[in-house]
């Protein structure tokens, strides 16, 4: 038998996009279902990516969202560009005045769904989502199966997919599950997470002649760091000490702490932006609507921007039946999120070594990171684009 429910906003995936949006809606009195299919234990373990820009922590904070942001999340002024052989500091705060937030994805999950919970939100686990229909009716639904395998029908007023980038809207909004623009990039990272207290006080992105590095931490007794891998790499495929002689040998000039490793894996990249963000009354955010590469590190401060443009839009369409800001959502969101596109790819291709580079590919990727390191101009670019441009200017 399908069981049938009504509500206002029904948001497919319990990530940050879909989390966030609900809590904004909750608070203008917008009432929403969140279905996810992965467990609640499995949201909240799941490893991911840890900056958030400034904007996003004083979004998260000043909403409710996380308290815990700014005590738990640690401050990080700057990052260090590494290559030739030497250490050169982005100073973000002396640049442009702001700064970044070192603070777990999945930290920020577990905060959000505390909050969403303890606020009553109808957020369901175990739920698949198959299919959205009737898009362009007032009345689109979330075919799915619910957590004992029943069938489920959900009614809204709008439908939004913030399910990722294997998402099931973003067929119903683009007309394909892969309708996009997108960039393959002919290598992976190796990531692992040891116990070892970390290596530098702040980031270090480093392009050496073996390929990229990143040098990151996760608390005062684990380190996050990822090299440069062929995308094809059997994560299990090397023993400890290969993986730090393969760190060690990319970050030259700084010795790094070692420590036994708990966690690997092989993160394959790509640039994607969907052709459609709108179709009718369904709409995509976050992962669903593009990916980046995770050298930026924007993937979730650009969902949070989303958020923000959507949420602001669905306001005035639901509460004032005015749809002007829905019908510029699209294009809103999109302006930001070519230009992280662009940030993200630019990081990726100036600090990594592509298995084709000719020796001349490789002295112009050096001339690249001098312009950067070595001008007031340059480095600021950086800055201003790793701490996330001003969330105003995409409202
Ligand atoms: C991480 O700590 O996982 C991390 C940090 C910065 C990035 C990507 C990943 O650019």
């Amino acid at each position: 038998m399908t069981t049938t429910v009504r509500t206002r906003v029904a948001i497919i995936g319990a990530g940050p996009a879909g989390l966030l949006l609900s809590h904004l809606l909750a608070d203008a009195g917008i009432e929403s279902i969140v279905l996810d299919q992965r467990s609640r234990e499995e949201i909240e373990s799941t490893i991911r990516a840890g900056i958030l820009e400034q904007g996003t922590v004083e979004i998260l904070e000043s909403t409710g969202a996380s308290e815990r942001v700014r005590t738990a999340g640690s401050r990080h002024d700057g990052i260090e560009l590494r290559f030739a052989g030497e250490g050169h500091r982005i100073d973000f705060d002396a640049l442009v005045g702001r700064s970044v937030w070192l603070y777990p994805q999945h930290e920020v999950l577990k905060d959000l769904i505390a909050a969403r919970l303890a606020a009553g939100q109808d957020l369901r686990f175990g739920v698949t989502a198959e299919r959205v229909e009737d898009t362009a009716s007032d009345r689109p639904r979330v075919i799915a199966t619910d957590a004992a395998g029943a069938p489920l029908v959900i009614e809204a007023d709008f439908v939004v997919g913030a399910d990722g980038s294997r998402s099931v809207a973003r067929e119903a909004v683009t007309g394909s599950s892969t309708g996009g623009h997108f960039r393959e990039y002919p290598f992976a990272w190796f990531g692992i997470l040891c116990e070892a207290p970390p290596s530098a006080a702040e980031l270090i992105y480093s392009n050496s002649p073996d390929g990229f590095a990143l040098v990151s931490q996760r608390s005062a007794t684990v380190q996050r760091m990822y090299f440069q891998c062929d995308p094809a790499t059997d994560p299990s495929a090397f023993s400890e000490a290969e993986l730090w002689d393969a760190l060690q040998r990319r970050v030259p000039g700084t010795r790094l702490n070692e420590g036994p490793i708990f966690q690997r894996d092989v993160l394959r990249f790509r640039s994607f932006v969907a052709h459609q963000l709108l179709n009718g009354r369904v709409a995509l955010v976050g992962d669903a609507a593009h990916t980046v590469p995770p050298t930026g590190a924007k993937g979730m401060n650009l969902a949070v921007a989303d958020v923000l443009i959507l949420e602001r839009a669905l306001r005035a369409l639901l509460l004032d039946r005015d749809d002007r800001l829905l019908a510029d959502f699209p294009e809103t969101a999109l302006r930001r999120i070519w230009k992280a596109q662009h940030f993200s790819w630019w990081m990726t291709s100036m600090l990594h070594a592509a298995p084709d580079a000719s020796d001349f590919d490789r002295l112009r990727q050096l001339g690249e990171l001098r312009s950067v390191v070595e001008s007031e101009a340059g480095s600021t670019y950086l800055a201003e684009a790793y701490t996330g441009w001003p969330l105003d200017a995409t409202r």
